[in-house]
């Protein structure tokens, strides 16, 4: 039996659980600046909740099995349709919009490369009960704000954003047949993936004429909404779903985010439950798998609870994020573990020594001591590896000296003094290590 982790799950040292610890932390923190509310639900699902609308993609990749009720359940391999399940069964209850957030380790049986695992953390951002495209501006700036909060800007990250109702309006003004559209979206999701020439791209245009497929791939790859403003003004369609765009790219600047927004119809979306406006993020030499996905997806709480009720949301996985970070040396120092060490000077000092740091303790402050009588010179040394700012030498009786390990500094004081000036340090219930590099 091998002795590591199965194949495409991680381990977390203290050191890698301290940069996810940061990581939830920012997700959080921004989250809620938005005026978002955490939930959570079972990691165990049936399987019949991806099946019917997650799509082929997922569904082949899922962790599934027979429990003993012989039921068939999967571990969930997205947040999304749990949401939608739970939101549909108090729809009637809750006030609109619900904007709600969770951070669940999902698993997904993938092929093991850079990016991908087969399991993963991933913050899950929603709102439901807005149709309009403010929601969907609402959403893209959390997800660009929890970059800029990570120090990523718009030289290093872009959102590619398309609406697929706009690609389905330029099938039709270039008189391409319905009938391809499911075809023709997942050629252009390839794009980048698949050259033109191979056969699974050619497949996808059968019996489009090719000056017609020139255009559409020409406007795919300009993905210019104020030229396609002006061309096609005249065909309704094309021209709604272009205003509602232009519309979101003036929120998403309002929301001063707009320098990380990049229109982009080669951005489809694997998942088969979107139904509007989609989005990525991607490093931008776009060199990595995405940071982060989402969209509209409008009909999913209909299919799954009977509820209509327009819905979308994102996810963002912790894995690509925390390569990126590390690259761009933006990763998280690890924390400080201690504020304070207790150093008995000998053997009868130490019964004492532990009641100074049990004291500590009780006022909040990150306190240890050698669980073993230590030379002076050695405690100072593992109290300066944990972080400590200070180390409290503490004799049988009388006061006690305070080292200040950043200048060297040492003062002597009553323990009473010690305490008050700790807790006035504004140290209490931290190690007093900041958070971020
Ligand atoms: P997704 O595109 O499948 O969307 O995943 C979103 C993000 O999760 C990806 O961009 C990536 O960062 C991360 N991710 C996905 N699979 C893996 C993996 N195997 N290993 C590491 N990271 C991964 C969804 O899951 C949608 N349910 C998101 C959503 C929420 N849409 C609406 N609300």
């Amino acid at each position: 039996m091998s002795a590591g982790a199965l194949p495409g799950f991680r381990d977390f040292y203290p050191e890698q659980f301290a940069e996810r610890a940061w990581l939830f932390e920012v997700w959080r923190r921004v989250a809620r600046r938005f005026g978002f509310v955490e939930y959570d639900g079972p990691p165990l699902e049936s399987l019949e909740l991806y099946t019917k609308k997650s799509g082929d993609e997922i569904v082949g990749q899922l962790y599934n099995f027979k429990d003993k009720g012989d039921r068939d359940v999967a571990l969930r391999p997205e947040m999304t349709p749990t949401v939608a399940r739970m939101v549909a069964a108090k729809a009637n209850a809750l006030r609109k919009p619900v904007k709600w957030f969770s951070i669940p380790q999902l698993f997904r049986y993938e092929r093991q490369q850079k990016g991908r695992l087969r399991e993963h953390f991933q913050l899950n951002v929603d709102i439901f009960g807005e149709a309009d495209v403010s929601a969907d501006a609402e959403l893209l700036a959390v997800a660009c704000e929890i970059m800029r909060e990570c120090g990523l800007g718009p030289d290093d990250v872009r959102a590619r954003v398309s609406d697929r109702r706009l690609l389905t309006a330029l099938l039709r003004a270039l008189e391409i047949p319905a009938s391809s559209d499911a075809a023709v979206f997942a050629a252009i999701d390839k794009i980048e993936r698949i050259p033109r020439g191979h056969p699974l791209w050619e497949s996808a245009w059968t019996g489009i004429p090719a000056t017609t497929v020139d255009r559409l791939l020409g406007l795919v790859e300009s993905s210019d909404l104020d030229a396609m403003a002006r061309e096609f003004a005249h065909v309704p369609d094309v021209a709604g779903v272009v205003d509602r765009m232009l519309r979101y790219r003036s929120l998403v600047e309002a929301h001063g985010v707009g320098e990380y927004l990049k229109l982009d119809l080669k951005i489809v979306r694997g998942l088969a439950y979107y139904t509007g406006i989609v989005f990525e993020l991607f490093d931008a030499k776009g060199q990595m798998r995405a940071i982060c996905g989402g969209g509209r997806y409008d009909n999913l709480l209909e299919a799954l609870g009977g509820v209509d009720m327009p819905a979308l949301g994102f996810g963002m996985g912790d894995v690509v994020l925390s390569d990126l970070l590390r690259e761009r040396g933006k990763a998280p120092a690890t924390p400080a573990r201690l504020a304070c060490w207790v150093a008995p000077k000998d053997d009868r000092a130490y019964v004492r020594a532990v009641n100074v740091a049990a004291e500590l303790r009780r006022r909040g402050l990150a306190t240890d001591y050698p669980l073993r009588t230590q030379s002076l010179s050695k405690q100072v040394k593992v109290a300066a590896d944990a972080g400590a700012g200070r180390v409290v030498f503490v004799g049988d009786i009388g006061d006690v000296e305070v080292k200040t390990l950043a200048d060297g500094s040492q003062t002597t004081m009553s323990l009473e003094r010690l305490y008050d000036s700790l807790e006035n340090d504004g140290n209490s219930d931290s190690t007093g290590a900041t958070d971020h590099p």
